[in-house]
C-alpha cells in the first residue's frame, strides 16, 4: 500500500513537473539560449518569455516529443539579427540539456566559431542527434574537425560557409569519425580538387549524399598525390556537381562511384561532344542531368551498358537541339523521363530519331520553341503518359498532327502556349486524356450553345482535371459540363464568362476543385448540397452580381440574376455531322484575327453512350 501511495505520488509530481508542460530544465535553457543570441528587442521569439508555468513545447521553432515532453527540433533560423549584433560565437553548453535532441537547425545566424572548449565536439554527448544545420554561416575549415565523432548524426549541412580550398593539407582538420552520416552538404564554400583531404573517406561509410554545387571543381583527375574524389567513394548514390567547372568533355570517373544511382552536371563548362563511353563503369547510374552545358552532340555507343540503364535524362537549356543530339539520344533504351525545357529544336527530326525510346514515359519540353518535325515525331512515343509543353512556341501555321498512336497519354499540360485549332485537334484523338490544362493560352472567345464548322478535338471521357483559366473565354458556362462524371477539378477562373452557373453542375459528384473565380457571372449560386456544399466564396470571388451562399450577398429582391440562356437539350443536326442527343457543350473561342473564332462543342455520341465517350468539337465562325 505504502508503495503504491509512493508511486502515485512520484507520477503526480513527473505529471506536474515534466510530461504535461516542458521540462524546467529544458525552458530555462532555452531562455538561457534566447540570452545568447542577444538581440536588442527581441523581434524574434515572442514567446519565450520567462514564465514558470509556461510550456515551452508551445514556443515558436520547438518541437517536443509526444512520449516524453522533451525537446528533440531546436529551429533557430536566421534568429540573430546581424546589423545589430555581429558574430556569433556558437556555446555548446547551451545545447546540452537537450538529452532528446535530434534536429538543430541553425541557418543564417552569423556564426563564426565557438567559445573556447564549447565547439561542436561537447554535442557527442547528444546520442540522439541526426541532424545539424549549419547553412549560411561564416565558418572556416576548423569547424570539421570539431564536427567529427558526433555518434548519431545523419544529416550535415554547411552550405554557403568559408571552407575554401587549402593547399597545407593538415589531417586534423578532417572530418571523420562520423559513421551514420548519409547526407553532407559542401555546396558553395569555395572548393576545389582539395576538398578531397577534408573528408576522412574511411570513416565517412555510409555516405550516401554529397553535394558540392556551387564550388570550383573542375575535374575528377588526381590532385597532387591524393586519390581521385571518384574512387573514395563507393558506397554514394547521389553526387551533386552542379555549377562548377568541369570542361573535360570526356567524361570519367576513373572507375570509383560504382554505387551512383545519380549525378548532377547541369551547369558546367562541357562543351562541344561529350562522350559518355567512360561512364560506363556508373553501373547502377539511374539519373543523369547534363543541362545547361554548351553540349552539341553526345558519344553515345549502343553497346555501352551505362546508357540501357539510365531511367531519367535531363538536357534542359542545352539551347540548341540538333537531329544528331536527338539521334544519340536512342541509345538511352530504358529511359522513362526525359527534360529538353527551354531549348531550340533544328533541322529535321523525323519519328525514326525518337523511335528508340520506346519505354519513355514522361517529355517535359517547356519553354522550349518546337518545330514541326518534332511534334510530329513525339507522335511515334507510344508509351507516353505526360507530355509538358507550358510556355512553348508552337509553329502557328501548324498541320494536325499525328498522335493516334498516344494511347497511353494521360497528362497534357499546355499552359501559356499558343495554340491553334489544328493542334486543338490533334489533341481531340487522345482519348485516355485524364488531366488537360490550357490555361493562360490566349484563347479569346466565347463558349456558345452552337457554332458552324465542326472539328472533332476527342474523346475526353476520362477527363479528370480541365484548366482553361486565365483566357478570354465569353458567353455562358454550358450546362453539358455537367455530364463529365470523372472530372474532380474544373477551374474556369480569370475568362470573361457571364449568366449564371448552370445548377446541373450539381450532378458532378466527384468535383473537389472547382473555381469560377473572376469572370462576369450572376445570379444565385448552385445550391449548398453535395460537392457544391464544400466550396468555399473563394470558387466565385471576382464576380460582383453572383449572389446567395456562401457569399454575403444575399438573393433577396431584384436578384442579381439575369435570366439564362437555355443551352439546348440536344437535338441539334450539324452539317451531317452526328446527331447530338444527349448533350454537347460548345466552346467558341475566337482565334487571332477579330474574324475568326474556335469553338468547341462536348457532346455524347448516342452509338458510344454506354462507354460514356464524349467529343469536343472545335468550330470556327466568323463574326
Ligand atoms: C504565465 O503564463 C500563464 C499561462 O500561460 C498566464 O496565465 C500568466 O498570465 C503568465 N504570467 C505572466 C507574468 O506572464
Ligand atoms: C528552417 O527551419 C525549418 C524547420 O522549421 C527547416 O525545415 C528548414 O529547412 C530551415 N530552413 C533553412 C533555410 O535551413
Ligand atoms: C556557455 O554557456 C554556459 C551555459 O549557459 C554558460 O555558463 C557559459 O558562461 C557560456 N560561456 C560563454 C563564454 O558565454
Ligand atoms: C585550391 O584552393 C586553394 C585555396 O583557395 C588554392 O590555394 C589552391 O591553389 C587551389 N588549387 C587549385 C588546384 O586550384
Ligand atoms: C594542424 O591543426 C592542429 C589543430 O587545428 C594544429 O594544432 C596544428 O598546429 C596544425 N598543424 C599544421 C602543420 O598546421
Ligand atoms: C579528359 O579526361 C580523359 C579521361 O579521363 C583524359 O584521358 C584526358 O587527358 C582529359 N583531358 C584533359 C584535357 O584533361
Ligand atoms: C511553320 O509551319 C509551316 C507550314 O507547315 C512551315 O512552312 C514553316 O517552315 C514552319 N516554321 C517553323 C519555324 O517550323
Ligand atoms: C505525370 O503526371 C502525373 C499526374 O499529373 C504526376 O502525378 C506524375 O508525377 C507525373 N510523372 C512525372 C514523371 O512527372
Ligand atoms: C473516340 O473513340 C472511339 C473509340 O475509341 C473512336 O472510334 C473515335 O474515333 C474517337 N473519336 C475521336 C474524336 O477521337
Ligand atoms: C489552372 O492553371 C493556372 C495557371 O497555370 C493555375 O494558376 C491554377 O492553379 C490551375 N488550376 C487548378 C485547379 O489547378
Ligand atoms: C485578352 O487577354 C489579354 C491578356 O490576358 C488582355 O490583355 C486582353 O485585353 C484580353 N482581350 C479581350 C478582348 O478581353
Ligand atoms: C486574343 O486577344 C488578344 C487581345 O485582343 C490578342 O493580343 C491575342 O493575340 C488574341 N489571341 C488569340 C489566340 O487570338
Amino acid at each position: 500500500m505504502g508503495h503504491l501511495c509512493l508511486l502515485v505520488v512520484m507520477l503526480a509530481f513527473l505529471n506536474g513537473y515534466c510530461c504535461l508542460g516542458c521540462w524546467e530544465q529544458e525552458r530555462i535553457a532555452l531562455l538561457q539560449i534566447k540570452g545568447d543570441i542577444n538581440f536588442p528587442n527581441g523581434a524574434s521569439l515572442q514567446r519565450w518569455v520567462d514564465n514558470e508555468t509556461a510550456n515551452c513545447c508551445d514556443w515558436e521553432e520547438i518541437e517536443c516529443s509526444v512520449d516524453t515532453g522533451r525537446v528533440i527540433q531546436i529551429s533557430l533560423n536566421a534568429t540573430r539579427e546581424y546589423l545589430r549584433s555581429g558574430d556569433w560565437y556558437f556555446n555548446a553548453s547551451l545545447f546540452l540539456p537537450f538529452k532528446e535532441l535530434k534536429t538543430l537547425h541553425l541557418p543564417e545566424n552569423s556564426l563564426v566559431g565557438w567559445v573556447e572548449n564549447e565547439g561542436f565536439e561537447r554535442l557527442s554527448m547528444l546520442m540522439n542527434l541526426q541532424v545539424v544545420d549549419l547553412t549560411l554561416n561564416h565558418f572556416n575549415i576548423n569547424i570539421l574537425s570539431r564536427l567529427s565523432g558526433l555518434p548519431s548524426l545523419k544529416y550535415l549541412s554547411l552550405f554557403g560557409n568559408n571552407l575554401k580550398g587549402s593547399t597545407h593539407f593538415n589531417s586534423s582538420e578532417r572530418l571523420s569519425r562520423l559513421n551514420n552520416l548519409e547526407v553532407l552538404d559542401l555546396g558553395w564554400n569555395h572548393l576545389n580538387g582539395s576538398v578531397l583531404s577534408f573528408l576522412n573517406l574511411n570513416d565517412l561509410i555510409s555516405l550516401k549524399e554529397l553535394d558540392l554545387t556551387l564550388n570550383n571543381l573542375q575535374s575528377f583527375e588526381p590532385i597532387q598525390g591524393l586519390e581521385t574524389l571518384a574512387s573514395r567513394l563507393s558506397n554514394l548514390e547521389i553526387l551533386h556537381l552542379s555549377h562548377n567547372w568541369f570542361d573535360n568533355s570526356t567524361l570519367s570517373f576513373g572507375g570509383g562511384l560504382s554505387s551512383l544511382k545519380s549525378l548532377d552536371l547541369s551547369y558546367n563548362k562541357l562543351k562541344g561532344t561529350v562522350d559518355m563511353r567512360e561512364l560506363d563503369a556508373l553501373t547502377n547510374l539511374e539519373v543523369l542531368d547534363l543541362s545547361f552545358n554548351e553540349i552539341d552532340s553526345l558519344v553515345t555507343p549502343k553497346d555501352t551498358k551505362i546508357l540501357k540503364k539510365l531511367k531519367v535524362l535531363y538536357l534542359d537549356g542545352i539551347e540548341k537541339i540538333s537531329r544528331n543530339l536527338v539521334q544519340s539520344l536512342g541509345a538511352f533504351s530504358s529511359l522513362k523521363t526525359l527534360y529538353l525545357k527551354s531549348n531550340a529544336f533544328e533541322g529535321t527530326i523525323t519519328a525514326e530519331d525518337l523511335g528508340s525510346l520506346p519505354n519513355l514515359e514522361a517529355l517535359f519540353l517547356d519553354g522550349s520553341s518546337l518545330n514541326n518535325n518534332f511534334l510530329q515525331s513525339i507522335g511515334v512515343l507510344a508509351s507516353l503518359k505526360n507530355l509538358s509543353m507550358v510556355d512553348c512556341e508552337l509553329n502557328h501555321t501548324l498541320p494536325t498532327l499525328d498522335w493516334d498512336n498516344l494511347l497511353n497519354l494521360e497528362t497534357l499540360i499546355l499552359d501559356a502556349s499558343s495554340l491553334n485549332n489544328n493542334f486543338l485537334q490533334s489533341v481531340g484523338v487522345l482519348t485516355s486524356l485524364k488531366i488537360l490544362s490550357m490555361a493562360n493560352c490566349e484563347f479569346n472567345g466565347s463558349l456558345p450553345t452552337q457554332g458552324k464548322i465542326p472539328l472533332e478535338l476527342g474523346n475526353l471521357s476520362d477527363i479528370h482535371a480541365l484548366n482553361l483559366s486565365h483566357n478570354n473565354l465569353t458567353g455562358t458556362i454550358p450546362v453539358t459540363l455537367s455530364k463529365l462524371k470523372q472530372v474532380e477539378s474544373l477551374d474556369l477562373s480569370y475568362n470573361n464568362l457571364n449568366g449564371r452557373i448552370p445548377t446541373q453542375l450539381i450532378e458532378l459528384n466527384a468535383l473537389a476543385v472547382f473555381s469560377v473565380a473572376h469572370n462576369n457571372l450572376s445570379g444565385a449560386l448552385p445550391e449548398r448540397k453535395s460537392q457544391f456544399g464544400t466550396f468555399e466564396e473563394t470558387s466565385y470571388e471576382g464576380n460582383p452580381l453572383l449572389c446567395g451562399p456562401p457569399l454575403n450577398k444575399s438573393c433577396t429582391k431584384n436578384g442579381a440574376t439575369s435570366p439564362m440562356r437555355n443551352v439546348s437539350n440536344g437535338e441539334v443536326e450539324e452539317d451531317g455531322f452526328v446527331d447530338m442527343d444527349a448533350f454537347y457543350i460548345t466552346f467558341v473561342v475566337s482565334y487571332i484575327s477579330v474574324l475568326l473564332g474556335i469553338a468547341i462543342v462536348l457532346y455524347i455520341n448516342p452509338y458510344f453512350r454506354q462507354g460514356w465517350f464524349y467529343f469536343i468539337e472545335v468550330y470556327i465562325t466568323s463574326r
